[in-house]
């Protein structure tokens, strides 16, 4: 009887640590990344509103300042990679990432490939890469295969999705209906997960331009209420939906449960690329100047309240000393030119 005791509690205590072991194999402790995005980088380019003859600098720079964090996991660059599209830009902008230490994790952005507005009617051919061009360059960057969009585990406990909002006529972005269910598929494949959302067009508006019909819609995805109910049905194991696009300062904003982020673009002012410390309960969220000279970003700042800049003028910021005051202030967002904070997650129950 006290044999068969003895062996029922090594058989209790065996499968315990099994349980222990399998239940923490699934999790991570923390994971710490960079979000780049809007590069627009042009050998050959222009300064104006983009930064365009630093761009190159910008990239090789910031790779060189990644590389000098050691806890570093991965990196994500969230669209708008390239100027407009050009070819060499693109194998530039892949030899400048292949030289990170770490992996990265690459997404489409409406400039990385020929839009149907550059075709016009008499005119030379625009010389540019198609969407395809960019998946097939970033394989094992997130992609695998033809599909535009993609899931991936940097470490076990984590999954990232990278979205493909990019249409072929405009600047503008959509969901189609093929990759709303892979979302669905994805995220209930992965509930016991943390999953991180990328893509370059947003999902909420930064300001009232940014509202369906406004002037700026074009810097949300047109169907993000359906998209957005996606992501809420998957609630705690997705929190957190980060893009790109919008070229200001980083903001956050909470919506039914999904923190949604926008990041700061490195090409434009103000020239920051940001740094994330994630665990299962919380994310940090950290911004860094682009490592140029002072002088780049200050002619970056110049640009945008100058002629350059008119294009991205919201409605209520006319040309003037008044109208750049309530640009800056948009475009710098709130506090101080640097970001820092913590967003508190709710932790998945175990
Ligand atoms: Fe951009
Ligand atoms: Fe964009």
């Amino acid at each position: 009887m006290l044999k068969k005791l003895n062996k029922l509690i090594v058989l209790g205590f065996a499968l315990s640590l099994v349980l222990f072991i399998f239940s923490t194999s699934f999790a991570f402790e923390k994971a710490k990344f960079a979000v780049v995005t809007d590069t627009h980088m042009a050998l050959y380019g222009e300064d104006g509103m983009k930064m365009g003859a630093s761009s190159c600098k910008i990239v090789e720079n910031t790779v060189k300042a990644l590389n000098k964090i050691d806890d570093l996991d991965f990196v994500v660059v969230t669209g708008d990679l390239l100027l407009d599209g050009e070819p060499w830009n693109l194998d530039l902008m892949k030899a400048y990432l292949d030289d990170l230490r770490v992996p990265y994790y690459v997404i489409c952005g409406n400039h990385d490939y020929a839009q149907a507005k550059t075709a016009k009617p008499g005119a030379a051919p625009y010389v540019a890469i198609n969407k395809a061009a960019v998946i097939w360059t970033f394989q094992g960057h997130g992609y695998r295969g033809a599909d535009a969009w993609w899931g991936a585990d940097p470490m076990p406990g984590l999954h990232l999705i990278g979205l493909d909002s990019n249409v072929p006529v405009h600047w503008g972005g959509h969901i189609p209906l093929s990759e709303m269910k892979f979302l669905d598929k994805e995220l209930s494949a992965n509930k016991d997960k943390v999953t991180v959302v990328f893509c370059h067009h947003n999902f909420v508006a930064w300001c009232k331009d940014d509202e369906l019909g406004g002037k700026f819609d074009k810097f949300q995805v047109d169907n993000g209420a359906e998209v957005r109910k996606i992501f809420e049905k998957y609630v705690p194991s997705v929190q957190l939906v980060l893009t790109g696009h919008r070229h200001i300062g980083l903001r956050h904003q909470k919506v039914n449960g999904i923190n949604y982020i926008v990041n700061p673009a490195a090409v434009s002012y103000p020239n920051q690329f940001t740094i994330y410390t994630l665990t299962p309960d919380s994310i940090s969220y950290e911004t860094k100047w682009v490592p140029v000279e002072k002088e780049i970003i200050a002619t970056g700042k110049a640009n945008l309240l100058g002629k350059p800049g008119n294009w991205w003028r919201p409605s209520d910021a006319p040309v003037g000393a008044e109208g750049d005051k309530v640009m800056l202030t948009f475009f710098e967002g709130p506090g101080d030119l640097l970001k820092k904070g913590t967003i508190e997650l709710k932790p998945i129950a175990q």
